[in-house]
């Protein structure tokens, strides 16, 4: 079962520098997480997953790499990242690493050997093309800010192509030298010890050969499908990306264990999720995101779980998430800062068949931070309809001190941090009823079972407002409304309620947003 270790496990995604400062320049580093992993253990995750470590120029905060096979110098050095390894693996977690194939920073050797000029050995390695027939940009394709996704190059009179800021030229997956290349990075990390990679953009390495226009988007596209009023069919989400799994899958499981490869497969429609396990040969692990953007009420949750079940090859290991760096915190999206709804949307995912990712500070509640515009820090978020991503990348709240214990005394963090009086880890660490100590008592309940294959689901009878469902041994009772419920039967034995110690409460009801996860043994 170790080769599947990561089936049903907990992993947790780390904002490496929002986590833990350890020298005191504001920035979160690879040394803090050190110093914290004895936290990580005591919550029972068993792997992380740390946003991105390489050299990079920050314009879009290590999404922007320029050596693919160091370690950024402000967060530490890759003996601190071999240290956190070793450290990690002692206290049986593993550590994964953030990729990124799409594209590199234009700072890159790579790029800026390929813009010295057309004859140049490496210009194939992005994406180039002349201008369109009459002038401008070689089609309709726009970047994540809503702009042409074409930059111009004076130097050598071609547009090339970035997906995301122009400091973020893509690459050009159909040159077998950039999958060369790629494989060379895997098998670098993986000797050192990485236990896999988080794929950034999985859906997009490969763009339409003839780099066709973009048709617009349908009335019923969703938020996944379009960008700014174009579905992205032409511009990404090629089915050549596969091949590039296979690839990889194979140079994974050729290590022991196994690596893991998780695809931040941002797709809406859940048949192409399920494309990206392959047949049991390509990611091991795929995120969610149609669960992510669905609402917080047991018929929509329920629907895109089954859904997302009913897609998915048997041998496919669902993966549950609803907050990240980029698309915000669920305990606000989801929950308005209620800690009752926040401990039911983790009761009600971590007790799924499958992965559960959280992300830092879900497990105290943390909310979104409004950061003032002139603190922000990120250029690419916060276009179009799409709120700022600086939101969820606040400091870890550790205490209520001044600093929330992110940083030292007197020392200004990279972003502002929330409310540390109202959530931080040491007061909820003393208190039973919060919701890191709940937290706990839940991902110990998953740890029991990781490893293990995934349970069946069966959705089951309940009152309106009420998501009843059976995953293996256990059943999942949530109240998603403001009133109590009667059940008709009693839920059985308790093993877990968002409510604490339901002691003499009545066996057959609810609380308004309890959660109860009881044994199918009665
Ligand atoms: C997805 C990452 O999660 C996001 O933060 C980044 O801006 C883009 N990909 C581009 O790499």
């Amino acid at each position: 079962m170790d080769r599947r270790w990561w089936q049903r496990a907990t992993l947790y995604q780390l904002y490496v520098r929002s986590w833990q400062d350890s020298d005191g320049d504001g920035y979160g580093d690879l040394r803090g997480i050190i110093s914290r992993l004895d936290y990580l253990e005591w919550l029972g995750v068993d792997g992380i997953w740390l946003s991105p470590t390489m050299p990079s120029p920050d314009q879009d905060w290590g999404y922007d790499v320029s050596d693919y096979l160091g370690v950024h110098p402000e967060l530490g050095t890759i003996d601190d990242l071999d240290a956190l390894i070793e450290a990690a693996g002692q206290r049986g977690m593993r550590v994964l690493l953030d990729l990124v194939p799409n594209h590199t920073s234009s700072a890159h050797p790579w790029f800026v050997e390929s813009a010295a000029s057309r004859q140049s050995p490496l210009r194939d390695y992005y994406v180039w093309a002349d201008p369109a027939p009459g002038g401008g940009p070689p089609n309709n394709w726009v970047d994540f800010t809503g702009q042409p996704a074409w930059q111009w190059d004076n130097t050598t009179g071609q547009f090339y192509l970035h997906n995301f800021l122009p400091a973020q030229p893509d690459l050009n997956w159909w040159q077998p030298v950039v999958h060369e290349e790629f494989r060379r990075i895997l098998r670098f990390w993986f000797d050192r010890g990485v236990a896999g990679f988080r794929i950034d953009v999985a859906q997009g390495l490969y763009k339409d050969a003839l780099l066709r226009d973009n048709p617009p988007c349908d009335e019923e596209d969703g938020p996944l499908a379009g960008r700014f009023g174009l579905q992205a069919v032409y511009s990404e989400n090629r089915p050549e990306v596969h091949a590039v799994y296979r690839e990889w899958r194979s140079i994974a499981e050729s290590y022991d264990p196994p690596r893991l490869l998780l695809g931040e497969t941002w797709v809406e429609d859940l048949r192409q999720l399920a494309a990206f396990y392959g047949q049991d040969d390509e990611l091991q692990l795929a995120f969610n995101f149609p669960l992510v953007f669905a609402g917080f009420s047991a018929d929509s949750l329920a629907s895109i779980v089954a859904s997302t079940l009913a897609a998915l090859p048997a041998s496919g290991c669902p993966v549950w998430t609803a907050s990240n760096h980029d698309v915000g915190r669920f305990p606000s999206r989801w929950c308005g800062g209620d800690e009752a709804k926040v401990k039911l949307a983790l009761l009600v995912l971590g007790a799924l068949p499958g992965s559960l990712v959280l992300y830092y500070g879900d497990e105290i509640g943390m909310t979104d931070v409004a950061v003032p515009p002139e603190l922000a820090r990120d250029a690419l978020g916060g276009h179009g309809r799409r709120p700022g991503r600086d939101r969820a990348r606040t400091p870890m709240q550790w205490d209520e001190s001044a600093s929330g214990g992110f940083t030292a005394p007197g020392i200004r963090s990279w972003l502002p941090s929330g409310d540390v009086a109202a959530r931080n880890v040491a007061a909820q660490r003393e208190d039973p009823g919060s919701v890191l100590s709940f937290c706990r008592e839940l991902l110990s309940l998953r740890r029991e079972r990781a490893g293990q294959p995934q349970p069946g689901y069966e959705r089951l009878p309940a009152s309106p407002g009420v998501w009843r469902y059976e995953a293996g041994e256990l059943i999942v009772t949530a109240n998603f409304t403001g009133r109590p419920v009667r059940l008709p039967a009693p839920v059985g034995k308790v093993l877990l309620s968002t409510a604490g110690d339901r002691g003499q409460v009545d066996p057959a009801a609810l609380a308004p947003w309890e959660g109860v996860i009881s044994s199918r043994v009665r």
